[in-house]
């Protein structure tokens, strides 16, 4: 994504002011990471797990329940982790590290876990190295991220009032698929969800995405306050999508799951 220009220090920076608001605002998040663990299969028993990306560390306590091992949760954001060492206390660790330079021995997990976190990283391709990197044989990666076509309603009405980039861009599919293919995981599959959620407001879909610490961080965003007359005309070109649900917002999720050979 280079047009984008995500600059990890301001991820990290909007992910800590997000910290204490995040859960209540994460009913999509809940619900794609809950399919992502019923995703990994029954048998699979792993002993070394990290969360990466984990948040406020809800799916480090559900691995850590489903496993019955320890969790370590790895995030960009101090304040996430502090956040989730509160709420956990019962985990061993929590550290921040970026998936893009994980901070763990080679061939030293069994499984990765990373829920909506991997679409924030400038170089998808580099993550997935450092998860084989880490990985032993046989150990697994598995992740979601989110696909073009994700909050298009939202891009396609800031588009009625100017030509700045106000939503984050995502990756095609067709895009992702290369990159897993050539990742050198032995095993991968990929499955897309679309999940549409309805708001009364737009300003209700704002606000949530301001909770979860997700909206607008491209390099190309206008400085300042939206001013009053541009609010009134997104507001105008949003409603273009209402339907008798309300006024929808799309999330085109992959769900991707990738073994690393097992050793003869
Ligand atoms: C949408 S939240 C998801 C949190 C959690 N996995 C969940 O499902 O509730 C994305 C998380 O990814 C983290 N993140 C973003 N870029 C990251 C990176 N390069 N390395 C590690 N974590 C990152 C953010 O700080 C944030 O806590």
């Amino acid at each position: 994504m280079p047009e984008q220009m995500l600059d990890k220090r301001r991820v990290a920076e909007s992910f800590s002011r997000a910290a204490a608001t995040y859960d209540r605002a994460a009913a999509l998040q809940r619900s794609v990471g809950s399919n992502l663990l019923a995703r990994l299969p029954q048998s699979f028993a792993p002993r070394d797990i990290i969360d990466l990306g984990c948040g406020t560390g809800y799916f480090s306590r559900a691995l850590a329940d489903r496993c019955q091992r320890p969790v370590i949760g790895l995030d960009l954001a101090e304040g996430m982790l502090r956040h989730a060492r509160q709420l956990s206390p019962a985990l061993p660790g929590w550290v921040a590290a970026d998936a893009e330079a994980l901070p763990l021995r080679s061939s030293s997990q069994d499984l990765i876990f990373s829920s909506l976190a991997l679409q924030w990283c400038p170089d998808l391709a580099q993550a997935l190295a450092e998860a084989w990197r880490v990985l032993r044989p046989g150990g697994c990666l598995a992740f979601n991220t989110l696909l073009d076509g994700s909050l298009h309603e939202l891009r396609s009405a800031w588009q009625a009032v100017d030509d700045f980039v106000h939503v984050n861009r995502f990756m095609p599919l067709d895009e992702l698929q290369a990159l897993l293919a050539a990742a050198g995981f032995a095993d991968w599959r990929c499955q897309v969800e679309q999940h549409v959620l309805f708001y009364s407001r737009l300003g209700e879909l704002t606000q949530e995405l301001k909770s979860l610490g997700a909206h607008n961080l491209n390099a190309g965003r206008p400085a300042g306050l939206t001013g009053a007359a541009r609010a009134r005309r997104l507001t105008a070109a949003y409603e273009a999508f209402r339907s008798e649900a309300g006024l929808p917002a799309t999330w085109q999720v992959a769900q991707v799951l990738m073994f690393k050979p097992a050793a003869n």
